[in-house]
């Protein structure tokens, strides 16, 4: 807490506000007695300027294009870590040592199956369901198959769901896409790596055996640990939102995976991808920048811009690498990485993306990776929550264990009509 305040003019006199400081970044006024010293809101609509909660897992730097997960630069992890290794150091706050790194994977492998009775569940759904709508089914019934993790006041509790989620969303996932082709759900191999096992449970099958390309399980390493967390974005909003209310914890990562899903979040990436499917040849890219400058045109380029980078995006400049990496060692030639590289090309050098600092995001890049390795548009948003739900349940356990914390209750700007008495339906 710094001892520095601000002073506003309001009608009826100043006020005095406390600046509290970060450990980095910007600084924030403590506005929590606006009301009751003032009788005034804020108006913030889209929280750009509103910091909702303190928080000790990611510091994002947009204008430097710098993020760190518990200090920790996010290249740096992608090169050097494994996805366990990450998924400890957002849950704990530091790197595991190697006894505890090993305890930690061990821990995660006790708890990749899904109950069977889940199995019945899948088949209420339609074989052309999209995935995130049997993730957002599935996440949200694992509560009413785990009572005896749901008690949010116990943090052992806690940290069993927490496990658990991490643990099964890889076997939820895959089973999504073993469901909608019509295959029979691969049951988890524990002695496989997180990424090699959902690999096989996806692409293998009972019948043969499977064998992990490295390629491939490095590159989705990578991929997982790029969307692992990234502070308070608007599905970890809603984690936190839905778990202030005390809500167990399978309830609020649905809740995450559902706002997750929206086209200007994690479903940008099968956005991009059909975007450039859509486009289909490098002769079409100059009509569709148009449509994205053209303000009566509701087109955006998908998979361009982000609400805080507005310099890049550092986990696009890890991704990119990694697209170009596994595409030369995998050989892959597709026409729609060629219409990627030219949008991508033509945007960077165009005033109008120039001047509005939209820069190619992670889903950019993601999307033209995963459809390389041959996972089906559908499942590139799905993959994202998996990854996600690390960062989710760090975020939901921060929450819960902060003693200032109050169910999120925002207020608003009404703009609707004035008391009026009621009129009977003959009247009107
Ligand atoms: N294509 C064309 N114009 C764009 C784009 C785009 N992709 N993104 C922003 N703009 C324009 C926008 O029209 C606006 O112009 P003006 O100032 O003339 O009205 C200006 O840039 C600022 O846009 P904004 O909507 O106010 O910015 P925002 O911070 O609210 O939105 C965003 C950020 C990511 C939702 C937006 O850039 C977008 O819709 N991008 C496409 C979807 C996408 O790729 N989302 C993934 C984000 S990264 C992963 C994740 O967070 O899940």
């Amino acid at each position: 807490m710094s001892d520095k305040s601000v002073k506003m003019e309001m009608p009826g006199g100043a006020h005095d506000f406390p600046v509290i400081d970060g450990t980095v970044g910007p600084q924030v006024i403590d506005i929590r007695k606006l009301y009751s010293e003032t009788g005034m809101f804020t108006f913030d609509p889209g929280y750009t300027s509103t910091a909702s909660c303190q928080s000790a897992i990611t510091y994002i730097d947009g204008e430097q294009g710098i993020l760190l997960h518990r200090g920790y630069p996010i290249d740096q992890l992608a090169q050097h870590s494994t996805f366990m290794e990450v998924c400890y150091l957002l849950l704990h706050g530091e790197l595991p040592a190697a006894q505890k790194l090993h305890d930690f994977t061990y821990t995660i492998s006790r708890h990749t199956m899904l109950h069977e009775q889940l199995a019945t569940f899948y088949r209420g759904f339609r074989r052309d369901a999209h995935p995130m709508a049997i993730m957002c089914g599935v996440v949200g019934a694992l509560s009413a198959f785990y009572h005896d993790s749901t008690d949010i006041t116990d943090p052992e509790q806690r940290m069993i769901a927490s496990h658990r989620l991490i643990a099964k969303m890889p076997t939820i996932a895959a089973s999504a896409h073993k469901y909608s082709i019509g295959q029979p759900f691969m049951y988890p191999d524990n002695s496989l790596s997180y990424t090699g096992n959902f690999l096989r449970m996806t692409f293998g099958v009972p019948a043969e055996p499977y064998e992990v390309n490295p390629i491939i399980e490095r590159a989705m390493r990578r991929i997982f640990i790029l969307h692992a967390d990234h502070e308070q974005n608007a599905s970890t909003s809603t984690v936190r939102l839905a778990g202030s209310s005390g809500a167990n914890p399978f309830a609020c990562i649905a809740a995450g995976i559902a706002c997750l899903w929206g086209p200007a979040h994690g479903g940008a990436n099968e956005a991009a991808l059909n975007m450039l499917r859509e486009i289909g040849t490098t002769k079409r890219i100059p009509e569709y920048i148009a449509r994205a400058k053209d303000k009566d045109d509701p087109f955006r380029l998908m998979g361009f811009g982000h609400r805080v980078y507005k310099n890049f995006d550092p986990r696009a400049k890890v991704m990119k690498a990694t697209a170009d990496e596994v595409l030369k060692e995998l050989n892959i030639t597709d026409p729609v990485l060629d219409v990627a590289k030219e949008l991508e090309h033509i945007a960077l050098n165009d005033p109008y993306f120039i001047d509005k600092k939209l820069y190619p995001n992670v889903d950019f890049y993601s999307g033209v990776i995963l459809n390389a390795i041959g996972f089906p548009t559908e499942m590139f948003t799905a993959l994202f929550a998996l990854a996600r739900t690390v960062g989710w349940v760090a975020q939901w356990n921060e929450m819960i264990s902060d003693p200032e914390q109050k169910i999120g209750r925002p207020r608003q700007l009404y703009t609707g009509a004035t008391q009026r008495d009621y009129v009977p339906v003959s009247k009107r």
